[in-house]
Formats: structure tokens, sequence, C-alpha cells
């Protein structure tokens, strides 16, 4: 079934209702095999009960698809995608094959771009196969953790980007659930000072701009120019930049309503894009951080021997010095970043719309993609 087409008639409801239980007897086998070791070891008899479980969870996931197809026959498979948050058994198979990876009790889920590009379908030649369901920020509990996990145990309070690689695999569970399976190394403990929607605000949005400063170099004294200040990662970019590495001049850009939250966040100048057009303007940077798509008109404004990092251009050619990456998304960034976080000097932003509760997720996606939220868009509370 192409994505982003509409699920309309009975051949593709049974195409849902086959991946679902597809899913579904995969995740039961790894279960089962593992619960039947534990077995061996105990010499205890419950398998009737495993298999109950199982079932029952089957039976709850084909209901949900089938309440959401009867209920609005026009529902995309993204639409239902996103709903498909009983995935527990599946999740608890990956912990136990993996080791490495703990079960989070999700608290909060944040929205990025990425979300509804791939909702799209714009990453489908690499994405997990369906039914996926969406997310990639979260915030949580520790509830199980697997054999060669180090430095995390149960009731540990936590926050991580779930997927190493944005658009290569990533995970067919993701945070828009009532639990998510990930990999100790993207995880890092939550910031004492933060409650869990402050938390999921930040990992994929501050690890993208603290990657980008990096992978440009840039150094104490130096100065920038964040194109799409206001964003969620440009509002960590001009932090980081002022308040980590030691800027000695931000400039930002974002339309009139949004200058003062440039400036409370540490931006020298505030650029109106309504009004200027920054590439006519006379300042030159040693780096230009591109959050919005203008790399071309970017490396007008760039100093000699200075660079200009792109996180949109990332399929078109960037003329020099310009270049562009994907976020891999690591814990130990966030661990990094923690005396900044919990002193308060580096915060997220949350738009005034935040949280959505997850009954309301799908305004949320359309807000998202409106392109005008103001810092982060969180999901809580969670199922
Ligand atoms: N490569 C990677 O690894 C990576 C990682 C993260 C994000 N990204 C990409 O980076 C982009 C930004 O992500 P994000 O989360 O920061 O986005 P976002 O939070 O959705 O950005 C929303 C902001 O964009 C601003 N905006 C819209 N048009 C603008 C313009 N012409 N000039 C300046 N600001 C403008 C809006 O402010 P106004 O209302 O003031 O216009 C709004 O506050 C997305 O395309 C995302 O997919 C890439």
């Amino acid at each position: 079934m192409e994505r982003g087409s509409t699920v309309n008639k009975e051949k593709d409801y049974a195409e849902v209702t086959d991946c679902f239980s597809h899913a579904l007897e995969i995740s039961l086998s790894n279960t089962k095999k593992v619960e039947n070791e534990d077995e061996d070891e105990e010499g205890s008899d419950g398998e009737d009960e495993e298999d109950k479980s199982g079932l029952d969870l089957a039976w709850k996931m084909l209901d949900v698809s089938r309440a959401i197809w009867e209920k609005e026959p026009d529902y995309t498979i993204e639409k239902i995608n996103i709903l498909s948050v009983l995935a527990e058994v599946a999740l608890e198979g990956e912990i136990q094959n993996e080791g490495m990876a703990v079960l989070l009790k999700v608290v909060a889920a944040a929205l990025n771009p990425v979300d509804y590009k791939r909702r799209h379908g714009y990453f489908k030649a690499t994405d997990s196969p369906l039914p996926i369901v969406p997310g990639y920020d979260v915030a949580g509990v520790v509830v199980k953790v697997g054999s060669e996990v180090k430095g995390l145990k149960e009731g540990d309070e936590v926050y991580g980007d779930v997927n190493e690689k944005a658009l290569d695999g990533p995970k067919q569970f993701g945070t828009l659930a009532e639990y998510v399976a990930v990999e100790e190394r993207l995880l890092a403990l939550k910031p004492k000072n933060m409650d869990f929607v402050e938390a999921a605000a930040l990992p994929l949005a501050i690890e993208t701009a603290y990657e980008g400063l990096e992978r440009a170099d840039f150094k104490e004294g130096q100065s920038i120019l964040v194109l799409n200040g206001a964003g969620g990662v440009g509002s960590f970019v001009i932090q980081l930049a002022k308040h980590v590495f030691g800027a000695s001049k931000v400039a930002a850009t974002s339309s009139t309503t949004k200058l003062e939250l440039l400036e409370s966040l540490g931006a020298d100048i505030a650029i109106d894009y309504t009004k200027e057009n920054f590439e006519e303007l006379p300042d030159k940077y040693d780096v230009v951080y591109d959050a919005i798509g203008q790399v071309e008109k970017a490396v007008k404004v760039v100093k000699e021997g200075g660079s200009v990092v792109s996180i949109v251009s990332i399929t078109t050619s960037i003329p020099p010095p310009g270049f562009s990456f994907v976020l891999t998304s690591n814990g130990s960034i966030l661990t990094k970043l923690s005396p900044y976080l919990e002193s308060g000097k580096v915060k997220p932003i949350l738009d005034p719309k935040t949280p959505f509760s997850f009954e309301n997720v799908k305004e949320a996606y359309t807000y998202l993609e409106s392109h005008r939220a103001m810092g982060k868009i969180v999901i809580y509370p969670m199922p």
C-alpha cells in the first residue's frame, strides 16, 4: 500500500490487520522463547497464562484497528499507526533479544518535523515496516532492564531520542505509546530540575544543535547567525552558542512576534525576516546555522574561512563552504550538557499550546506541520 494513501476498502483493511497480526506473531514467539527459558530454570508451568495474555493483546490490537476503521472510513494508514499503542509484548521481546535496551514507561513524548515528514512517507525507502508507532523523543521511567545494561536501573527517570539514525531504519515501535524499548546508549538521566514534559522537549533538537556546532568547529569568541532561531533546533543553537561555546556575537532570524524570545535566549541581534533580508545586511559571521533551508543565501554572509551548516538541505547540493548532516542520536551529548541544563543556563522552550494530550495527537501533528511552533510540541499525558 502506498504510504499517504487513503485506506479505503476491505482489501486495505485486511492489509492493516495482517500487519498487526504479523508483528504480533513475531513478538509473541520472542516472548514465549524467553519465558520458556525462564520456566526451564524455575520449573514453573505458566504456558496457558502466556498464551492467554498474547491472545488478549492480539485481540486488543485488532480491535483498535477495527474500531478506527469503522469510525473513520477515511483514516489514512499513518493515522492508524499513530494510534497503535499496544505493542508491549513486542517491546519486551526486543529487550530480551538485544540485552542493551531498557523498557520505558513513556511519561511524555515530543514531536519533531521528522515525525510529520516520516508520516508522509518521505523516508519510506529506509523506514521500518508497517505498522509503525511513530515518535523519536521520550521522557519516561525505566521499568525493565536488559541483561547487558550497565548504567541504568528500574525506576530511573530518563530521556532521549530513541532512533540512533533518524532516517535509516527508525524504530517500528516509537515513543507515541505506553511503552518503548530503547538502547541504553541513547538515553541520559533526566535533569533534576525538569519535569517530564520539559525533558521530552530536549533530545532530538538539542542534540542536533550541539552536533551542528561541533561539526562546524564553532569556537569561543566566534560569531554565528542562526536562521530560524525560534524553532525547536534554533532555540537551542542560540543558547548553546552563547552559554556553552562562548560565542562573541549571536544573531538569529524570526518573524516579528518572536524577536523578544530570540533576545531572551541570548541573541545579541534579532533579525525580523518579514522586514529585512539578512543577506543584504553588512554583518558577516564565522558560522551560519541554517535551520530553515536558506543555504544559498547563507553562504553570502559567512566570513572567509567560516562555514555554513544546514540541517534542512540534506539532499540538495550545497555551495561551499556549506555542508549538511543528519543527527546521530547519542545520550552522551545530553549527559555532557547536564550541568548547563540543571543550572538553568540552557532550557527547553515549550510552545504555548504545549502539552497536547495523547487524544489530541492529530491536532499536534497539524500544528507541527503549520511550521509556526515556537519551541517544542510535547504530547502529555500519555495513555
Ligand atoms: N538534519 C537533521 O538531523 C535535522 C534534525 C532536526 C531538525 N531538522 C530539520 O530542521 C528544520 C527545523 O526543525 P525545527 O524542529 O527547529 O522546526 P520547527 O520548530 O518546526 O520550526 C518552526 C519555526 O520556524 C520558523 N520559521 C518559519 N519560516 C521561517 C523563516 N523564513 N525564517 C526564519 N524562521 C522561520 C517559525 O517562526 P516564525 O513563525 O517566526 O516564522 C517557527 O517558530 C526542519 O526542517 C527539520 O526537519 C533536521
